[in-house]
């Protein structure tokens, strides 16, 4: 990730804008008097979901958390970023050239090299060891017990690690590697007082490797019940557990073939299932799954089924809309998206995201061998992961009361909320009325009561929320215009209606202007901060569809739908303001305007169900809040 993207992800506009000026919420965003210009009215807004801010008065910029430092200190770009960069402990690299950032990424990759020739060493030393050594014959037992064959075995390179505190260090160094290298790559674990031993003692060792097939870490079972069940590799400069897929490189080809990948959670399912012939599975290793993961999998397909689990805990995880695991390695909590961050990578991956529920208490492994055909229909029956929250909540509430029906509709209505498609969602609010037994008016009225007032969210969850929205708010449009245009200078011609305010993302922005300034790009290179060249030689380096590259007609078609695209969206945030401004106005004048007049005056009956249900929601909420404060 580059050091603006990872800057812009812990740095939150709200928090960061908060500091200069004084914020008061407005719906989901939040509003102050413009510190660029004075006024007496607010007009100065900050959306956290976008991560962006913007004037609607008298001085009209807008931008993300770079611009508005820029503005507000009146410092450059770099001097910004340095200063950012030390809020959000991200470390820069030196302000060098981009040569001497080269040179030390080669050193990277040179470590790198080394940790996987380790790693194999390894692997070919515990695979040995389980198929040969007398004391690989109880594993070998466990894991025909599991019903796994030798063919498996081999095709995965499972392991046994001897039960020795140093036989696998001594075997590597030996071979010729070193202790501090063994260090590093998580194999031997350093002593305080000096020396070091084997981490991995009398487990089954599970390869671990990227999609290009190097060994990148492992996975180690238990023989027995003894805790933990699976020690994995520590985080090293190879391996990631939150942006790894076991299996990845045996799946792809099958994948893409099928156009679909499933995603377990176990290593012992991904080996079970591919023995059935199910190829196209990987598993997300315990965790739920990652944006890292994400980008992974989208190479290969936008088919992704997801084999969950069908105890309550799971359901009501997914459901939460978030989770926070810990990641190994560094301390930090990070949030995982769950079910909304599903259907808003669905959005924004124009994927399809599936949901395979499993019988009780059964794992994959135990289901595809048990009963391979039972496997084969669940796959079938897999629902859309909106009608499987959708499910799993309904299913749960007594739709006759009132109270379910408002705890239904707060579970939901976050994931109706991320569903882009406007037709798309309104489909799923008359689901969502339908199964509730509400008529969609009410249903309707509810939802535009509860999102100005009763369950507001507070700005921590709020700020939670726009985290991760951060993470997947790159500007796609953004780096593809640019991207063009600086890979084919052509363009030029095209960029008379493009102006440095349309890209909101920095980054953008400033290389934006300086190729305004000045149109050769081998000379912009040279002067730019590291951190901008970085930028810019990415976007250099973007590859572009072959049909593109090989007609400039659909160069300049896609690129003036780009310029569109920004203006569009520069336009629909100036939209949203306008809206929010009298929305607020109109809020102030009589906030019950909604309730004491529903939209839809179809009959007595209906109105006094209405009353009545709004009247029970209001008073359950209450007492929510009451109990809850
Ligand atoms: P499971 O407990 O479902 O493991 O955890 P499993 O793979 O099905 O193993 P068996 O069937 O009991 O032998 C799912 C995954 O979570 C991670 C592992 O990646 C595991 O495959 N995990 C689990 C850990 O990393 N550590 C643990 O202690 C447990
Ligand atoms: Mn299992």
């Amino acid at each position: 990730m580059s050091v603006i993207s990872e800057i812009k992800q812990r740095i939150d506009i709200v928090e960061l804008v908060s500091e200069y000026i004084p914020l008061q919420k407005a719906g989901r965003n939040f509003k102050g008097l413009c510190p660029f210009h004075s006024e007496k009215h607010p007009s100065f807004f900050v959306f956290p979901e976008q991560q962006t801010w913007h004037c609607f008065g008298a001085c009209g910029s807008g931008g993300d958390v770079f611009s508005f430092l820029m503005k507000k200190l009146g410092l450059d770009f770099s001097q910004v970023l340095r200063l950012l960069a030390q809020k959000a402990d991200v470390t820069l690299g030196p302000p060098g050239t981009l040569e001497k950032r080269k040179e030390e990424e080669d050193d990277g990759r040179i470590e790198k090299e080394k940790l996987f020739r380790i790693n194999e060493a390894a692997a070919e030393f515990y695979h040995h060891l389980l198929l040969n050594a007398e004391e690989g014959k109880i594993a070998k037992g466990y894991l025909a017990k599991r019903k796994l064959t030798s063919e498996t075995i081999k095709e995965f390179r499972l392991g046994l690690s001897p039960d020795s505190w140093e036989a696998a260090k001594k075997y590597l160094i030996n071979k010729g590697y070193e202790e501090r290298d063994l260090i590093s790559g998580g194999l031997i674990i350093e002593k305080e007082g000096g020396g070091s031993y084997d981490r991995f003692r009398n487990r089954l060792m599970f390869p671990i490797c990227d999609i290009q097939g190097h060994v990148t870490g492992f996975g180690a079972r238990a023989l027995d019940d003894s805790l933990p069940k699976y020690l994995n590799s520590p985080q090293t400069i190879v391996f990631d557990k939150g942006g790894t897929l076991y299996g990845i490189d045996k799946a792809i080809v099958a994948a893409r073939k099928k156009n679909s990948l499933i995603i377990v959670e176990g290593y012992m399912d991904v080996l079970l299932l591919h023995q059935f012939g199910w190829q196209n599975v990987v598993a997300s290793m315990g965790t739920s799954l990652t944006e890292k993961q994400v980008d992974i999998i989208k190479k290969l397909t936008r088919n992704i089924l997801l084999a969950l689990d069908a105890d309550a805990a799971g359901e009501e995880a997914i459901l939460r809309g978030m989770e926070v695991i810990n990641r190994s390695g560094d301390k930090k909590v990070i949030p995982v998206p769950l079910c909304s961050g599903l259907v808003r990578y669905e959005g924004i991956l124009d994927a399809e995201i599936k949901v395979i529920t499993l019988p009780l208490n059964k794992d994959p492994d135990e289901v595809v061998s048990e009963n391979p055909n039972l496997w084969q229909n669940l796959v079938g029956q897999a629902l859309p992961i909106l009608d499987f929250a959708f499910h799993t909540v309904v299913s749960k509430v007594d739709t006759d009361k009132a109270k379910d029906k408002s705890l239904a509709i707060q579970k939901l209505l976050p994931l109706i909320e991320e569903i882009k498609d406007p037709l798309r969602q309104a489909q799923y609010v008359q689901k969502l009325a339908h199964e509730l037994k509400l008529s969609e008016p009410i249903l309707l009225a509810y939802i535009r009561k509860a999102k100005s007032s009763g369950m507001k969210q507070k700005t921590t969850e709020l700020a939670e929320k726009s985290r991760f929205s951060r993470h997947l708010a790159s500007s796609v449009v953004e780096e593809y215009c640019l991207a063009l245009l600086f890979q084919y200078p052509e363009l030029h011609e095209l960029t008379r209606e493009l102006l440095p305010e349309h890209f909101q993302h920095t980054e953008n922005r400033e290389l934006f202007i300086q190729w305004q300034n000045c149109q050769d790009i081998s000379h912009l290179q040279g002067e730019l901060d590291t951190t901008l060249s970085e930028h810019l030689y990415y976007l250099l380096n973007k590859r572009f569809p072959p049909p593109l590259q090989q007609s400039a007609k659909k160069r300049e078609f896609d690129f003036q739908a780009c310029v569109l695209r920004l203006q569009e969206e520069l336009s629909r945030t100036l939209q949203t303001a306008k809206k929010l401004t009298l929305e607020l106005t109109r809020e102030k004048e009589g906030s019950n305007a909604e309730l004491t007049n529903p939209e839809s005056s179809s009959g007595q009956q209906l109105k006094e169900t209405f009353y009545r249900e709004a009247k029970e929601i209001k008073q359950w909420t209450q007492s929510r809040e009451k109990t809850r404060n």
